[in-house]
């Protein structure tokens, strides 16, 4: 089984560089003690560059931390004002990057433009966390075929040996904590889709194939990581709102490698 991996999406959190490290040294402070769990941190831009020095001083923290960003622009250099690069992003020593948020997508981020962006990324020897998930359920099932398309639009003409290196990240819109009127998913509805999404990625990559990893996301707290992490069929966790909290962002930690044990 592989190590469970929980990651942290900050979004536009928070609003100063003191309080994104007292943050980022509170999380540091509480996993010293982890050896089984991937830990992820991805914070806005700007924060990235300090955090990795902090990383660099510290090298026992090093080994249970990871640094991610929450985008990644396609190329290396360019005309394209405002954009970071993968390639600039892995100068300082980031490893993962999310891509296809829902909450970049309602601001016009295609499944086309995710596609290339994934391309760069692993070029750039940087690994994505690639979000995909409907906005609501209906019950003609027709999310499924929704969730279907993203996943292939997004994954077309990435060879398929390089298709273990991408994190799928099950977002459903609905679950997500600051969607209005949203409501709580369950660890079957996780685990119903990631068994969908495996079986399109199995049908994609052929046997014998190394299968990218499934993680859910939205509104994973403490109280029911564990349920999720168990019963969700999937590999970890991608977590917003109660990332931003130390106490349950740790406590959501220590579940995890409670689970790899
Ligand atoms: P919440 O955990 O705040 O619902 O956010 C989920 C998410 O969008 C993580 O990427």
């Amino acid at each position: 089984m592989s190590k469970k991996i929980i990651i942290a999406n900050w979004k536009m959190n928070p609003a100063s560089s003191q309080e994104a490290m007292s943050l980022f040294s509170g999380i540091s402070k509480n996993v010293s003690q982890i050896k089984k769990t991937i830990v992820v941190i991805c914070p806005p831009f700007i924060y990235l560059p300090s955090f990795s020095k902090a990383l660099a001083g510290k090298g026992k923290i090093k080994k249970q931390i990871s640094l991610g960003a929450q985008d990644a622009f396609w190329g290396d250099t360019g005309a394209y004002t405002g954009e970071v690069s993968a390639v600039m992003l892995s100068d300082i020593g980031v490893k993962y990057v999310i891509l296809g948020h829902s909450e970049r997508r309602v601001l016009g981020e295609s499944n086309e433009n995710i596609n290339k962006k994934l391309k760069s990324a692993i070029s750039a020897n940087i690994l994505p966390i690639l979000c995909v998930g409907e906005l609501e359920r209906d019950e003609n099932h027709e999310y499924f075929n929704f969730v279907k398309n993203q996943l292939l639009e997004c994954l077309n003409g990435i060879p398929k040996n390089l298709l273990y290196k991408i994190i799928i990240a099950y977002e459903p819109v609905w679950a997500i904590s600051t969607t209005q009127n949203r409501r709580d998913a369950t660890p079957l509805d996780s685990r119903e889709m990631a068994i969908f999404i495996r079986k399109i990625i199995s049908d994609k990559l052929g046997v014998g194939m190394k299968m990218p990893r499934i993680i859910y996301g939205g509104s994973v707290n403490n109280k029911d990581a564990g349920e999720f992490l168990r019963y969700g069929g999937i590999d970890g966790l991608l977590v917003g709102k109660a990332s931003l909290d130390v106490k349950k962002f740790t406590d959501i930690i220590k579940i995890a490698e409670n689970e790899n044990n």
